[in-house]
């Protein structure tokens, strides 16, 4: 099929031959080739993964002439990589590239009725929402064919950092592998380690076809993709065998593959957790869940969608009772009631030094303490709050975003996500959710506000059960749940999608 697309770049980062042989030899997969299996690669670039197969059979004593090419199969969205494959292969082994084995297509739209022995692929990293706007549409019925979600608004709605990797692995493996037969991909590792998004691709199965992830060669550490910040890694697939666990899990300490297992914790489609202690790993299952009353549910902090420097202050001054006047580094001296601006809570914040209840930010909630907005008519009781928020309106009723948008269209063009009843109790048991190595909740009280996915929170009216709370997150386990997802340092590691899955709400 004639791509649509021919001429953009998605994902176009391509497997240095060092690492593209590491992959073929680490699966046998020359030797394989050279007894007679066909190999696809689906998004196959310059050809960097067939490269790899060639330059392992000629290093290992094959002849040129007789290598197997009539076996390589694959396909590539865009024209000019493609043309480049073709040349590249042609100048360098004599291969003259075949059109209808190796084609410029797009894989999605590949309709090809072939199946192939082995699939060695490092498909494009990039989540739904970095896509092209207008390829978006095209192909977001997919999503819902392989059983990456049940229908198309959730990509829209929480789903849009769903992976593409994971909807071209689940293609290739429903469509184009052979019963029983094996698959290589290189992937980004969030399709494995990340709540969310990517959840359902941890059913292991597509289209009705049960897949087995055998293997998992976690790249943390190692730099194989130059520029990428992906946490990435390879995995081996086996087509229609039934996901057991736990499986090999390999990761790099000083240059050696030290070999760990891996399994989800709770439930199946869980992420996957490294086994590094067994101990702990006893410690957590199913009965060992933390048991907190239903309404403390752990929430991310506020998000002003974009629109931080008009909701967010590192300056206030009082000027009378009932105004304050604000400042950061895009305005000075605002004036606003002080009624709707609250303290904001930073990563000094979570220090233990005697100073780590001191304010150093502020932020604008128009918003009534049942955590609905203001509506306009309560808004015109307050003149600077007006003014101001008729001041921005040009820049506030054009945030970007599903939800925001759906505030905006109501004419609530002061909205911010993450606000609701739970931010106006009085204690706030709070967590830096990004990036830290360490689980240490704090208990705030008065109303402090927790900001976007830096820190999340489970919010409380009374301060003997906002303690307890506090006591039952600093118990051991959830730290060692959490350092075994293996995502310190990065933006999963607290968040609360996951803190939810070791409490059992009741
Ligand atoms: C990460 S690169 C890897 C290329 C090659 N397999 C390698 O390992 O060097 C991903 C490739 O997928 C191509 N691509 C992206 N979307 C595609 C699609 N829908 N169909 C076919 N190829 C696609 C990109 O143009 C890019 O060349």
């Amino acid at each position: 099929m004639t791509p649509l697309y021919n001429d953009i770049k998605l994902g176009t980062f391509f497997t240095p031959l060092e690492w593209g042989l590491w992959a073929v030899r680490q699966y046998n997969l020359t030797q394989k080739w050279l007894q007679g299996a066909t190999i696809f690669d689906p998004t196959c670039g310059e050809g960097h993964l067939f490269e790899a197969l060639i330059e392992d059979a000629l290093r290992a004593g094959q002849t040129k002439h007789l290598l197997p090419f009539e076996n390589l199969y694959g396909v590539e969205l865009n024209i000019h990589l493609y043309e480049k494959l073709c040349q590249k292969m042609y100048s360098k082994y004599q291969w003259k590239v075949d059109s209808q084995r190796i084609t410029c297509s797009d894989f999605l739209f590949y309709t090809a009725q072939k199946e192939f022995d082995i699939i060695l692929s490092n498909p494009p990293w990039q989540t739904f929402n970095d896509l092209p706007p207008s390829y978006k549409p095209i192909i977001k019925p997919l999503f819902v064919k392989y059983g990456l979600v049940e229908k198309t608004n959730q990509i829209l709605l929480g789903k849009s950092r769903i992976e593409i990797a994971a909807l071209i692995v689940m293609k290739s493996i429903a469509k184009h592998l052979k019963t029983n037969g094996e698959a290589v991909f290189f992937i980004p590792m969030s399709i494995l380690l990340n709540d969310g998004a990517n959840e359902q691709f941890r059913t292991y199965k597509t289209l009705n076809v049960d897949f087995a992830i055998t293997e998992v060669y976690d790249f943390l550490g190692v730099t194989v993709f130059e520029e990428v910040k992906t946490r990435y890694g390879l995995i081996h697939i086996q087509k229609n065998q039934k996901m057991k666990f736990p499986i090999p899990y390999y990761q790099n300490e000083q240059n050696e593959w030290v070999r760990y297992s891996a399994k989800p914790i709770f439930n199946f489609t869980d992420p996957l957790s490294k086994i590094e202690n067994q101990e702990w790993m006893n410690e957590l299952n199913e009965n060992s869940k933390i048991v907190l009353p239903k309404q403390f549910i752990p929430r991310q902090g506020i998000n002003t969608c974009g629109a931080n420097d008009m909701f967010i202050f590192d300056d206030y001054q009082e000027v009378s009772q009932d105004l304050v006047s604000l400042s950061n580094k895009k305005q000075r001296n605002i004036i606003l009631p002080k009624k709707f601006i609250y303290p904001l809570l930073v990563s000094k914040n979570f220090n233990s030094n005697i100073h780590s209840h001191e304010v150093s930010k502020w932020i604008l909630l128009p918003y009534q303490t049942d955590g609905k907005p203001l509506e306009l008519s309560q808004i015109e009781q307050y003149t600077e709050l007006y003014d101001y928020l008729y001041f921005n309106r040009p820049f506030l009723a054009y945030r970007r975003g599903k939800m925001i948008n759906t505030w905006i269209k109501r004419g609530y063009f002061w909205a911010l996500l993450g606000v609701g009843k739970y931010n106006f109790k009085r204690h706030k048991v709070v967590w830096e959710a990004y990036g830290r190595r360490e689980f240490k909740p704090k208990l705030f009280t008065g109303i402090w506000q927790a900001n976007q996915s830096l820190q999340a929170y489970i919010s409380i009216d009374e301060f003997y059960e906002a303690q307890q709370v506090l006591i039952q997150l600093c118990q051991g386990k959830v730290e060692k749940y959490l350092q075994s997802m293996n995502m310190q340092g990065t933006m999963n590691w607290a968040q609360p999608g996951r803190i939810k899955k070791i409490i059992e709400f009741k």
